[in-house]
């Protein structure tokens, strides 16, 4: 290949960050070495989110923005993600600056469309999905974080909320053996990783394609029990497939994180029925009751869209009242943005965008206030926090919390990718900050006694 480095930028989720990854990996597998700003790279690659207009827009923004450097140094410019397959060749209508536009399920062949683009000349777009099913298998993730790892179990959604993009960017549902996801874990504690973020876009609807066919709950409590991983966390979960069964292997799995992030979209019925969520309020209230009654006091974050089409201020209240009830931990909040192809496109009563704008301010002043309550709790009390790395504010360290709570702190120098504990002494209302208060514990030291801990023990430890 040509090229000699690539820069890659991300828009969207954590799955995206991850095809990220695995792109980066493709390409450092081809010899290609990663740079930290388009002015260095060879080639320049931006991974992108088409679940809101917003999100779209800013990549020709984006692109617009490369034009200069682009005539300068002659990179090349690649499309991936969810608005490359959605526009397809359409893309290289819109933008000039485009070379290349790789769809979701042909992220695989990134490296030889890079080589036939460079060798070919011309102009590139790769999109189809449907003739010849992508591998999940990459072998190379090159990952940015080393503390915690993103590991795709499934891919895809079988659902059709009306408001959503997702099911025509990414596809059916696939789901990848469960021996090969445990495999790649195993792999990645060997490597020194201690969390595991599982993927999926309905990843509780987990259905393992091998013989032993388990189900998410049972992938979760194996996942859990790798040697050496200390926590796993999983997302995003639809509340229709959370089962009672599920319910019980996180309140009774400790490695399992404090925290489920469970989306509701709203509180109203009526509005819950007409985005095809197919559960209640009541059905959500329950699951989320089954999730709070154990002693573990889990934490509940949850997306939130408001002015979906005929959205009255009474639905809008029954939004905030489910706040109130529940007490979110954290809130995504979005106002509703009409999508191509979505059944929602053909609702009536769309809600005008500055009644919008004006609930999504009432909803985050609200939630805002609910988060200050409570972390305000959180004075005094000692945490135990993963570090993730240096803190951007003025303290020297961040990290999160099992319920994800991020924590900056100061402590001694060598706490990157440990465990500490930290007495907190500050908050806002995203974030706590506080103190060190002992030396680090290796997390090896860790792994044994939680293991090998009684749960009784291990729930005082925590708390
Ligand atoms: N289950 C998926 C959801 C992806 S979209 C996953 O987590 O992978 C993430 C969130 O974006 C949704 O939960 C929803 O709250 C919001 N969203 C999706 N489509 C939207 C739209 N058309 N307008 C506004 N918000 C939207
Ligand atoms: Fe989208 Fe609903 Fe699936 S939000 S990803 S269609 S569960």
């Amino acid at each position: 290949m040509k090229a000699k480095t690539f820069y890659i930028e991300t828009f969207g989720c954590q799955m995206n960050e991850l095809d990220s990854e695995k792109a980066a990996g493709l390409l450092h597998a081809r010899g290609l070495c990663k740079v930290a700003s388009p002015a260095e790279a060879d080639l320049v690659l931006i991974n992108t989110c088409s679940v809101r207009e917003k999100a779209e827009s800013k990549v020709y923004t984006r692109l617009g923005e490369l034009k200069r450097l682009k005539k300068e140094r002659g990179l090349l410019v690649g499309v991936l993600g969810c608005v490359a397959q959605q526009m397809g060749e359409e893309m290289l209508e819109r933008s000039s600056v485009a070379d290349l536009v790789v769809g979701t399920h042909r992220l695989h062949q990134l490296p030889d469309l890079v080589q036939q683009v460079e060798e070919e000349g011309g102009r590139l777009a790769q999109t189809f999905f449907d003739d010849a099913p992508a591998p999940m298998e990459i072998e190379h993730v090159l990952r940015e974080s080393r503390v915690r790892a993103y590991v795709t179990i499934m891919e895809g959604c079988d659902k059709s909320c009306t408001f959503c993009i997702v099911p025509f960017t990414r596809g059916r549902e696939r789901n990848r053996p469960s021996d090969r996801i445990l495999d790649e874990v195993h792999r990645l504690a060997d490597e020194g990783y201690c969390e595991i973020l599982l993927l999926g876009q309905n990843v509780n609807s987990y259905a393992d394609p091998s013989p032993c066919g388990w189900k998410f709950p049972r992938l979760l409590q194996a996942v859990a029990q790798v040697p050496g991983i200390r926590r796993v966390r999983f997302t995003s979960p639809h509340p229709i497939d959370l089962s009672f069964e599920l319910i019980d292997v996180i309140n009774d799995t400790p490695t399992v994180c404090d925290q489920v992030h469970l989306p509701v979209q709203s509180g109203s019925d009526r509005v819950l029925r007409r985005m095809k969520r197919l559960y209640n309020r009541q059905f959500y209230l329950e699951r989320v009751r089954a999730l709070k009654r154990s002693p573990r006091n889990i934490a509940l974050s949850t997306d939130i869209i408001v002015g979906f089409p005929g959205e009255t201020r009474q639905d809008f209240r029954d939004t905030l009242s489910l706040m109130d009830e529940l007490g979110y931990d954290f809130v995504f909040s979005f106002k509703y943005s009409a999508r191509p192809r979505t059944p929602a496109l053909k609702l009536k009563d769309g809600v005008p965008e500055e009644e919008k704008a004006a609930r999504l301010l009432e909803l985050q002043e609200k939630q805002k206030q609910i988060q200050l309550l409570l972390n305000q709790r959180y004075l005094g009390q000692t945490v135990e926090v993963l570090v993730e790395g240096e803190a951007k504010t003025r303290w020297r360290w961040s990290g999160r919390t099992s319920k994800n709570k991020i924590v900056n702190f100061d402590g001694p120098g060598g706490l990157m990718g440990r465990f500490a504990w930290v007495r907190i002494e500050g908050f806002g209302p995203n974030s706590l900050h506080g103190m060190g208060v002992s030396e680090p514990i290796e997390i090896k030291e860790l792994v044994t006694t939680e293991r090998s801990a009684p749960r009784s023990d291990w729930l005082q430890i925590r708390r």
